[in-house]
């Protein structure tokens, strides 16, 4: 099998490494903006790299692996439907619900297959806290809480396309927080802060942000998430039931200190990016992909999920400017609007 990798940027990169050295992956053809850059990864993986967008379809590809900064998602995907081709890309689809629409009825005329990529689907925490909500362990379900932490902010340039704190980096909780529980959201309370560095008021964005969420079956969820951790990166879930309370991503590497005098010790090796802590999750997705092209399991993650998860991202921005509670179906776009 060939695989065409568009963007070789940071994510990129981590996947053009896991499908060179994947078996049932003959070969990579891989391009970026910056030709030098998609040059420079295939001369490290011995793969080939073109100089556009043009070439991944004329020299042939079985499918098409798109980590370009996210403006550019939606149309690639289109232009990957119309070619037939099966399609894993990065979350999200695009900045705003119009050109998610219409990458995903791109997707559905051409009958192909869009992957995304929320690989917290493929951790093994998050699949263990999924797994024990469905056998009753918990009991009834009364209260999560959730947060993304990053240790330090992305590069300035890598701010201004991403579509601010919700769209970017909370989008990932949204999602796992709905494929964990099995639960729709009915509502959110979003606040947001740019006090701190001045390069997120430059980007239009905020540095902080947390959410108050209700699930359809009335459990409550908090979710914050930072972009400038000092202790290092912390991704954690806690949900709590009438039984019993877990915790995913509490290990060793968890960057926080205990003030109790029996507490555990401060972690050694607290985890330092999405790219080290989530790298088995990166890989196994990928992987899954490779089985989905070989028509071997269903998609684990279409694109009407990650739709779902851009409505919550949608409903908490304007949450945050009008100061009110908002319901997901109240964004423009839903599911009548667009497969109706
Ligand atoms: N799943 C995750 O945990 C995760 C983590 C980080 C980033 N992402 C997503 O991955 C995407 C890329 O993020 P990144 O951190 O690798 O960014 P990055 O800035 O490191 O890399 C993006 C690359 O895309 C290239 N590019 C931009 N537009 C292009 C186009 N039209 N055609 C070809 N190449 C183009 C740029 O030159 C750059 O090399 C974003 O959509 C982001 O949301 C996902």
């Amino acid at each position: 099998m060939r695989i065409g990798v568009i963007g070789t940027g940071r994510i990129g990169t981590i996947h053009a490494h896991t499908l060179s050295r994947h078996r049932d992956v003959g070969s990579l053809i891989l391009t970026d903006a910056d030709p030098a850059r998609a040059q420079a990864l295939a001369h490290r993986l011995g793969e080939t790299a073109a100089p556009g967008v043009d070439e991944i379809y004329t020299w042939g590809v079985d499918a098409v692996v798109i980590t370009t900064a996210t403006p550019a998602h939606a149309e690639l995907i289109g232009r990957a439907a119309r070619a037939g081709l099966p399609v894993f890309c990065e979350k999200p689809i695009a900045l705003d619900l119009a050109g998610t629409l219409q990458a995903i009825a791109e997707v559905e005329t051409a009958g192909t297959v869009l992957q995304m990529g929320f690989q917290r689907r493929f951790d093994a925490g998050y699949t263990g806290a999924r797994e024990a909500v469905r056998s009753g362990r918990l009991g009834r379900l009364h209260t999560v809480r959730a947060m993304t932490s990053d240790a330090e902010p992305p590069p300035a340039g890598y701010l201004a396309q991403s579509g601010g704190l919700f769209r970017d980096t909370l989008i990932h909780d949204f999602d796992i927080l709905r494929w964990v529980t099995g639960r729709e959201i009915t509502d959110v309370c979003a606040a947001g802060s740019d006090a701190g560095p001045a390069v997120f008021r430059e980007a239009g964005d905020v540095g902080t942000g947390a959410v108050l969420l209700t699930l359809d079956d009335g459990t409550l969820a908090a979710v914050t998430a930072t972009r400038m951790n000092g202790a290092g990166y912390d991704v954690r879930m806690e949900l709590a039931g009438e039984r019993d309370q877990i915790v995913v991503g509490l290990d060793d590497r968890t960057p926080i200190a205990s003030t109790e005098p029996t507490g555990p010790p401060a972690a050694d090796k607290p985890w330092t990016g999405f790219l080290e802590r989530f790298a088995p999750a990166y890989e196994a997705e990928l992987v899954a992909f490779v089985e989905v092209v070989r028509g071997e399991r269903p998609n684990p993650c279409d694109g009407r999920e990650a739709l779902q998860a851009l409505r919550i991202a949608e409903a908490c921005e304007l949450s945050r400017r009008e100061r009110r509670a908002v319901r997901p179906a109240e964004i423009p776009g839903g599911q009548e609007a667009a497969f109706g």
